[in-house]
């Protein structure tokens, strides 16, 4: 007799990104069962195959290769397939390829009578959260992106290393596009209980220097990274884990998500990546803060930026 195990998780994609995201799974004991799926069936198989020589250290876990048919029955597919960035290449720039595979992948899993909620990871991830929307017929709060889960991460661990602070310690934010239009949130910037500018003069010119060139390394990060190694896998894959755990243990926890806007920040039939409660049932509710002058300019041609690109993308 099968028992059907809750916190199922379908993985949809075993390269870099899937099989990190798969290997968070395994060591924070997140899920009870993963499937992983990927055209390439050796490969799905063969990480299955190790991940499961590592349950002796773990908690227990069902892992094993699969196809769409798996998805039926799953709490969550996670989508990592398509193409990444080379060097020099935008995330805008892999949006024509990756729809079309989009629509392929989403059909396949809809025909399963999958029913649970959909997390994308993907890139342009903004755009292929809403392209999964649209494909799936899906409710919008069933449909979430990475979206700036890993610039917010990037973030709150730079200001922690510039203030020599516990990177959990900083409350911060990246909203907008994943993507060169993202933008911080520093009039909403916290060290533990005390404001960014309790701290420091914002209207320093060198500190407003150095506030910038933190940014900048977190806008950028991924080409420095891709320079470097070719990808990046470990921190979206671990911010695909969080996402997953305030899924599962239905937390109520903010995580800035890509998640679809109906007029929030005065924006409509977008998804961005915006700051959202997260629980068993997906979105529970966009949260709007009150962004100064500049940051509302910063959301809105993001914004635009995402539309522009979804006009051609979905013409
Ligand atoms: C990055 C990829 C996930 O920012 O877009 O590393």
């Amino acid at each position: 007799m099968t028992i059907k195990c809750t916190n199922k998780v379908a993985l949809i994609g075993t390269g870099f990104v899937g099989s990190s995201y798969a290997f968070a799974l395994l060591n924070q004991g997140i899920a009870h069962e993963l499937v992983l799926i990927d055209m390439n069936k050796d490969k799905a198989d063969g990480d299955a195959r190790d991940l499961n020589h590592g349950l002796a250290f773990a908690s227990p876990m069902k892992i094993h290769a699969g196809d769409y048919s798996d998805c039926q029955d799953a709490d969550l597919v996670v989508i990592t397939a398509g193409a990444n960035q080379k060097p020099g290449e935008t995330r805008l720039d892999l949006v024509e390829k990756n729809i079309k595979i989009f629509k392929g992948i989403v059909d396949e899993v809809m025909a399963s009578g999958f029913n649970g909620i959909f997390l994308v990871a993907t890139n342009p991830v903004d755009i292929l959260t809403y392209a999964t929307w649209k494909f799936s017929g899906l409710p919008k709060e069933r449909v979430i992106g990475s979206g700036t889960i890993l610039d917010t991460a990037r973030l709150r661990y730079l200001v922690g290393e510039h203030f020599d602070i516990d990177t959990r310690n900083i409350h911060a934010y990246i909203m907008g596009e994943h993507g060169d239009t993202e933008f911080p949130v520093w009039s909403h910037t916290t060290i533990g209980a005390s404001h960014l500018s309790e701290l420091i003069d914002m209207g320093n010119e060198d500190i407003q220097k150095k506030l910038d060139e933190i940014f900048l390394n977190v806008r950028d990060a991924a080409y420095h990274i891709i320079e470097r190694k070719g990808a990046t896998y470990y921190g979206i894959a671990m911010g695909l884990a969080r996402i997953t755990r305030a899924i599962f243990n239905n937390e109520n926890s903010i995580l800035t998500v890509s998640s679809l806007l109906q007029g929030e920040y005065g924006q409509d039939d977008v998804y961005i990546g915006v700051p959202a409660i997260i629980n068993r049932e997906g979105v529970r509710k966009v949260v709007e803060l009150p962004l100064n002058e500049k940051e509302l300019q910063q959301f809105e041609h993001s914004s635009e930026t995402l539309k522009k690109v979804m006009e051609t993308a979905f013409s």
